[in-house]
């Protein structure tokens, strides 16, 4: 039976909230639309019935249609703040910490990191930190970037990008960074070391990890307020106690979980896990 656009749009809808806790309801009809019947013709679907078969049976299909929703953009640096105050309030008053202990781990989880660029965002963070502290070379980093993209990952796992993937990386960090290959600007291997990407869905509880610090942004701003407060759970269980949680500039704690968390600095969303 031949489905009216509305009904589409609904059962497609349905299926975004459900598997991926993505709500579209707050985007665009007309935006939505454009990009949907862009993956229509794609895919190979025969129509829109068709198509969301396809999109029903298929994670990828999943993956690409939230790519035309642009759902995976990303940058290096991106709202330089904020990655500024991360260095300053986060990463220097953790390596300090560290440093005066005699040595240690300090991990941060990137989560929801699309195509690397934010994970080797602090990679370069922490590099430009261990300037300030000689004795850092002790302490051993790790970085753990995850999303739940196939695509994304392997692209941020390949550590390479292209002159327009790396808007937003100051020139000074190209040149100490990357190095040029055939096929764009390759992470050199010093960052590269501390840095691992996995597929994850933030949906499902972690269990304890003890991260000290996690950076989730601009993603919360696609899930619904039910999904947003169970990723905010699952990211608060997966911190230490006085661990930290960025988050984008226009996301914000929602529900139950606010009393949980100090305000570290409230413009770039840094916030810190009460004891
Ligand atoms: C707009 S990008 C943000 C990338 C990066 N954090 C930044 O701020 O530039 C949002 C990312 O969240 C990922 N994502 C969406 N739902 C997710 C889920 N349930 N679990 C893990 N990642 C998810 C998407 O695949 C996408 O790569």
């Amino acid at each position: 039976m031949e489905l009216t656009e509305d009904q589409f749009l609904a059962q497609l809808m349905r299926h975004l909230l459900k598997s991926r806790g993505v709500d579209l309801s707050g985007y665009s009809p007309s935006f939505v639309l454009r990009a949907i019947k862009k993956r229509v013709g794609r895919s190979g679907a025969l129509d829109q019935s068709d198509y969301l078969k396809k999109l029903l049976r298929s994670e990828n299909e999943t993956n690409e249609l939230l790519n035309a929703l642009s759902i995976n953009v990303t940058e290096f640096f991106r709202d330089q703040g904020a990655f500024e105050s991360f260095s300053a309030k986060v990463i220097r008053p953790l390596m300090a910490e560290r440093v005066s202990a005699g040595g240690g781990v300090l991990r941060i989880w990137s989560a929801g990191c699309a195509s690397g660029q934010e994970t080797y965002t602090l990679a370069i963070c922490l590099s430009e930190e261990m300037k300030r502290f000689p004795e850092s070379g002790k302490l051993i980093m790790s970085i753990t970037g995850t999303d739940i993209s196939v695509s994304a990952i392997a692209k941020a796992k390949s550590g390479i990008y292209s002159i327009e993937e790396l808007k937003g990386l100051p020139d000074n960090h190209l040149s100490e960074y990357f190095v040029e290959g055939p096929d764009g600007f390759e992470v050199i291997d010093r960052l590269r070391k501390r840095v691992r990407f996995a597929k994850e869905n933030l949906l499902v509880r972690p269990g304890a990890r003890f991260y000290d610090a996690i950076v989730c942004r601009n993603v919360l701003i696609y899930f619904s307020r039910q999904t947003h407060e169970v990723v905010l759970k699952n990211l608060h269980e997966a911190l230490r106690l006085d661990g930290y949680l960025m988050l984008g500039r226009t996301e914000a704690l929602m529900g139950a979980l606010r009393s949980n968390f100090d305000v570290v600095d409230q413009e770039n969303r840094i916030l810190r896990k009460k004891r």
